[in-house]
């Protein structure tokens, strides 16, 4: 028979909704979901990122209440970014491996309130340094890489040690997945997971998470090109996740999301591991700021890019838009 008009008419199967639902080959589920978190000194505070309407940065006291919230919507994982004083930034970055720091504590208080909830966190200088680079610097503003990864397995081994149980690191330094693997192979922390930013382009779309974690530059010159990924790469991407595959990683992530799913269908199509996205700050406030003017709708608009992400080949995806999602899923 020839599959062709009128044979096959393709509509049929999309004539009902129960038969667009029974032949639907990829859904969103609360299961795919990662909450991030930006999280502030203080008492009582819940202060709205300006760039980021609907997005709040909480002082710790909110943080029990607030996981509990998250973990009784069903969301499995939720991803901490720290505010911290400015007074405490330096070249360095040392108030990363300061254990009573803000991450430390924020980490006690969701393990203990919350011991099913997963929690992630971020392996970067980036919220603690005064330049707002994700290492340690030369004289000319180059990120240095080797010792940068040592001072991130240290703030990694800090994490796993409070409890954090998946390890993030968003740095995109050479090798740093081997080293902080081998650091907490070394310190017994077997199953701490690590999920790697695999493919972390130097994005344009962080700019209101920038302004969260107040690690915006005021030099129009800044960038992270220089460890960063060229959005003009693909093949790239491949050499990055097999480097993160045999360097121990257990999930890999892209990032930003939206404009590089391409990326995550390649990487997902050939290496078959967990794999995630990050929609990122950007992405959350143009759809918002749309929204905010009736341009689109906004429930229907980020179910619809979330499901994308599935399409694409998603485990899971991080969005600012987690908890809305939980609850319209129902
Ligand atoms: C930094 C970091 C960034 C994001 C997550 N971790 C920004 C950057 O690399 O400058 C961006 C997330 C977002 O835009 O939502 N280590």
């Amino acid at each position: 028979m020839n599959l062709s008009y009128p044979n096959l008419r393709t509509r049929r199967n999309r004539t009902n909704d129960w038969t667009r639902k029974l032949v639907a080959e990829n859904y969103l589920s609360v299961n795919d979901l990662i909450f991030p978190i930006f999280i502030i000194e203080g008492k009582n505070l819940k202060i709205e990122v300006e760039s980021m309407p609907g997005t709040f940065r909480y002082s710790l006291d909110k943080l029990k209440d607030l996981s509990i919230e998250v973990s009784d919507l069903g969301i499995p994982l939720i991803a901490l970014f720290p505010c911290i004083d400015s007074s405490l930034k330096s070249n360095d970055g040392k108030e990363a491996l300061n254990e009573k720091g803000l991450i430390p504590r924020a980490i006690e208080i969701v393990k203990n309130s919350c011991p099913n909830l997963g929690l992630m966190t971020d392996v970067a200088l980036d919220p603690y340094t005064i330049h707002g680079q994700d290492g340690i610097i030369n004289n000319e503003g180059y990120v240095l890489n080797d010792k940068t990864v040592e001072i991130l397995s240290k703030q990694a081994l800090i994490q796993a040690k409070f409890g954090s149980d998946i390890i993030a690191p968003s740095d995109m330094m050479d090798g740093r997945i081997q080293a902080i693997r081998s650091i907490l192979e070394k310190n017994n922390k077997k199953n701490t997971k690590i999920m790697a930013y695999t493919a972390k382009y130097a994005s344009s779309f962080y700019g209101p998470f920038r302004d969260a974690v107040g690690s915006k530059m005021k030099k129009s010159n800044f960038n992270k090109k220089n460890y960063q990924m060229d959005p003009a790469n693909s093949n790239e991407a491949l050499t990055e996740a097999r480097l993160d595959v045999s360097e121990g990683a257990d999930m890999l992530l892209i990032k930003p999301g939206l404009p590089y799913l391409d990326i995550v269908h390649k990487i997902k199509e050939k290496y078959k591991m967990p794999t995630f996205a990050y929609q990122v700050s950007g992405e959350y406030s143009m759809l918002k700021a749309a929204a905010e003017k009736n341009w689109l709708s906004e429930r229907e608009c980020v179910l619809e890019s979330l499901l994308c992400f599935k399409r694409a080949g998603c485990d899971g995806i991080l969005s600012y838009f987690s908890k809305d999602v939980a609850e319209w899923l129902g």
